[in-house]
């Protein structure tokens, strides 16, 4: 075990709150969807039992519907704006969902580590996964039934937090077809107290997504009233993607588990998901992209969730040859793989959020589309940037693709976790 790996394990134990974990002190003190699915993956290489608990104290948090909220405030921490007093799930909804949370979801990841921590694992592990099937299966069916767009048969995004891309250039386009609600209250934000302003989202930025979570609240978190009306609706590739996998990965699951009904049920979604990839294919960028759901409007750029169709098993050769040719071009221009956003778009920036540097989780995903299909070097390439980024900046929330340079959060455990679980040379050598 190497140093990184000892000060990887630090880092989740110094995150972890008691069977959850959060992403870094301060900045994020809440237990996140998607961040705890992954964690559980680092968990998994030194503590199964403290892996599996991440995902049931998530599971913890689903609501009646079957959404798996985006964060479960499980106290409140007067460090994060905008907390549960903003989303006020417990006052607006009925059934009012067990555990304080926000309104929204997160790219659905949970079944795809689910049947990794199966294959990985023994007779404890299935006992286990058994335990949790029947919720999971139920927040899939969620964006069927409640997310599904009622002008295309893509499912909608409400929220830019909801894609776990937050501020990437993607969502210009719904945000600039909204407008602010007039009667938003004021606010303070937190965010910029403990990260650097020009890495964080603009104020203009922070009012629409508020606006955004005023009007579920005015609906009273109405799933239905928000996906058909919401001053929002796009569709995202990544959740598109990430959602068709754990379609799939929960089918193998259905399927070693002897669960014949959930199976054919699961079918039916990963053909609906099949059927729908296409309406995200931007012919004139050769690329798949987001697209506003208002006007049917694509966005313009290359963004990490477009090299997720190999993940999701999607597209076809000539689509697939084409993202390459992208991902290509995209190495030519920058130190490490995989940036965010496009380096010649214009709105490309290294330092800023989901417009440029590189996420750990999202190279994790994007590789293992990519090895699946044949692309093993650039698979390799892009575990071997990330390797390189941490040896170089530590264990950062993101990091800039040209200088290698961390930003924003620090000690992340996501990063340590996808360290542990892939990215660590230590973990290579093992596999070998
Ligand atoms: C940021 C990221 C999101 C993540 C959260 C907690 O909001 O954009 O993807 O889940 O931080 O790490």
């Amino acid at each position: 075990m190497s140093k990184l790996d000892e000060q990887a394990i630090a880092i989740l134990q110094k995150n972890d709150r008691g069977g959850y974990t959060v992403p870094t002190a301060r900045l994020y003190p809440y237990q996140w969807n998607w961040d705890s699915a992954f964690v559980a993956l680092g968990f998994l290489t030194f503590d199964r039992d403290r892996a599996w608990r991440e995902i049931e104290l998530l599971l913890e948090g689903q609501w009646h519907n079957g959404m798996i909220p985006s964060i479960i405030f499980r106290r409140d921490d007067p460090d994060y704006f905008p907390g549960p007093s903003s989303w006020q799930t417990q006052t607006a909804c009925d059934p009012v969902p067990s555990i304080p949370s926000t309104g929204i979801s997160q790219p659905p990841v949970l079944a795809s580590i689910l049947l990794t921590m199966v294959e990985t694992g023994g007779e404890e592990d299935k006992r286990r996964a058994s335990a949790v099937f029947d919720q999971v299966l139920k927040s899939h069916r969620w964006f069927q039934s409640e997310r599904l767009s009622p002008v295309s048969n893509a499912i909608t995004t409400v929220h830019p937090w909801e894609t776990g891309r937050d501020n990437c250039p993607d969502w210009e386009l719904g945000l600039n077809t909204m407008q602010i609600d007039p009667n938003l209250e004021s606010y303070v934000r937190k965010d910029i107290e403990h990260a650097n302003p020009d890495q964080r989202p603009s104020h203009e930025q922070y009012d629409k997504y508020l606006t955004m979570v005023k009007f579920g609240r005015d609906q009273n978190w109405n799933q239905k009233v928000i996906t058909a009306d919401g001053p929002f609706t796009m569709a995202d590739p990544g959740i598109h993607f990430i959602l068709l996998r754990a379609n799939k990965d929960l089918l193998k699951l259905a399927k070693k588990m002897g669960k014949e009904d959930a199976a054919a049920e699961l079918e039916g979604f990963v053909e609906h998901g099949n059927s729908a990839s296409d309406y995200f294919w931007n012919e004139s960028l050769g690329a798949f992209t987001a697209r506003n759901l208002i006007n049917g409007e694509f966005s313009n750029g290359f963004s990490s969730a477009s090299a997720l169709c190999f993940y999701a098993g999607a597209g076809s050769e000539q689509q697939h040859s084409r993202t390459i040719d992208h991902m290509k071009r995209i190495a030519s221009k920058v130190k490490f793989m995989m940036p965010s956003w496009d380096p010649d778009a214009d709105d490309f920036d290294p330092q800023r959020y989901w417009c440029g540097p590189v996420w750990p989780q999202m190279n994790y995903i994007i590789a293992t589309g990519l090895e699946e299909h044949g692309h093993t070097q650039m698979a390799d390439n892009i575990r071997r940037n990330l390797g390189q980024v941490i040896e170089q900046s530590g264990f950062r929330e993101c990091f800039n693709p040209v200088s290698g340079e961390g930003c924003i959060g620090t000690d992340f455990s996501w990063t340590a976790a996808i360290w542990l679980a892939w990215a660590s040379p230590s973990k290579q050598e093992l596999a070998a």
